[in-house]
């Protein structure tokens, strides 16, 4: 067994050797190395930028869907459709993780190239965060946004039971210093914070969820019990969704709401998930140098916005990540003791006890 992080202990791990770790799952788990390289950079990314919901707390998830033949490695990807600024990419079932990827390079490519590039993605499983792939595109200069779809967990307005994703959206924006970034999933609250709240026997606020009969509920247990997440503001996050659904789904050439294969559960079966990724060049608009400056304007306006009681200073989107990761690059990442058990647990199943274990930096 590798060592066990005492209750409410925190760890610091040491990035790169988590990442290490990582990939010697992955690959364990049957996905190939330039695969588990990338998809293990991916879910430490997104942990150092502090969203542990999707970072490496889902590596069991990807290594179970790699062993049971719900993600298939090699991912290879085939263009069914392309012009110079759009393609519909089939990921043929490989990692969600590596065909996001790829596919947000390919639409900066075309942006590169051609002002734009519209890129999506039909055949794909489960990306992660969302916010990983737009962040990409605005670190090679582009504002990038990434979608993706999902099985369905979320009403719609005024449906009694789950129909549609709780779709992830986000934005990443170049500013000259670190990208605003917006990276946001369309329910009220997530479900793993419903979870959470159950598991502390706390009751949640109404309109977070509604239970199996579509009545609004505060016992966050009525969620896993047949309930249903709620749309960020009713109509307002239901639209959104099914922007996503639309252009993700419908466009892409993916499975649509009932028909994404739910990855948690069922572990043996390709999602078929679809994304969509647009990249747009600045330049196409005004010189990189004056839209830097606006930016900067724009952000140092809502920095000096007056905060409300209790709150210290008004961040802009993409901030607080930006602090975090660099506090975690120079300090260690941190992790909860319950996603270091999980990872523990997949450590032991794959005997990589020892590669896991180096990675704590404490
Ligand atoms: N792949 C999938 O199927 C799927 C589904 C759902 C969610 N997700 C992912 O889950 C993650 C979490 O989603 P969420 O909806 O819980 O996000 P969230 O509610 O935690 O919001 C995070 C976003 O809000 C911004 N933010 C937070 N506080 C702020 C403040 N005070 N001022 C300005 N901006 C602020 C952050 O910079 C970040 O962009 C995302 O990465 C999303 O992509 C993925």
């Amino acid at each position: 067994m590798a060592a066990a992080a005492s209750d409410g202990e925190r760890l610091r791990l040491d990035a790169t050797r988590l990442r290490r770790f990582c990939a010697e799952a992955l690959s364990a788990a049957g996905a190939t190395a330039h695969d588990a390289a990338v998809a293990a950079a991916v879910l430490v990314r997104t942990d150092l930028r502090g969203v542990h919901s999707h970072g490496v707390q889902t590596l069991p998830f990807h290594v179970k869907n790699l062993r049971d033949g719900g993600t298939c490695s090699p991912t290879r990807q085939t263009v069914v459709r392309s012009t110079p600024v759009t393609a519909v990419v089939d990921g043929n079932g490989g990692l969600g993780l590596v065909i996001a990827t790829a596919a947000m390079a390919m639409a900066v490519g075309k942006a590169r190239d051609s002002g734009i590039g519209v890129v999506l993605v039909r055949n794909s499983n489960h990306f992660g965060a969302a916010g990983h792939y737009a962040l990409a595109a605005a670190e090679a200069g582009f504002i990038g946004l990434a979608t993706s779809n999902a099985s369905p967990i979320m009403t719609a307005a005024g449906s009694a039971k789950k129909v549609i994703s709780n779709a992830p959206l986000a934005y990443a924006v170049p500013t000259g210093r670190f990208p605003l970034a917006l990276d946001i999933a369309m329910s009220a609250t997530a479900g793993m914070k419903v979870r959470l709240a159950a598991e502390r026997g706390e009751a949640i606020p109404e309109g977070w969820v509604v239970d199996a009969g579509g009545m609004p509920t505060t016992n966050p247990g009525d969620y896993a019990a047949g309930g249903a997440l709620a749309p960020l503001g009713g109509h307002k996050g239901y639209g959104m969704a099914l922007l996503t659904e639309t252009l993700a789904g419908a466009l892409s050439g993916a499975a649509m709401t009932r028909g994404v294969v739910p990855w948690l559960v069922d572990t043996g079966t390709p999602t078929n998930a679809g994304h969509a990724f647009v990249a747009l060049d600045v330049e196409c608009f005004m010189g990189r140098d004056d839209f830097y400056r606006r930016m900067q304007q724009l952000i140092g306006e809502l920095h000096a916005a007056e905060p409300a009681p209790g709150v210290e200073r008004v961040l802009v989107p993409g901030e607080l990540e930006h602090l975090r990761e660099q506090d975690a690059l120079e300090r260690g990442l941190e992790l909860e003791p319950v996603i270091w058990h999980h990872l523990e647990q997949v450590a032991d199943s794959l005997g990589l006890t020892g590669a896991l274990a180096a990675a704590r930096r404490d």
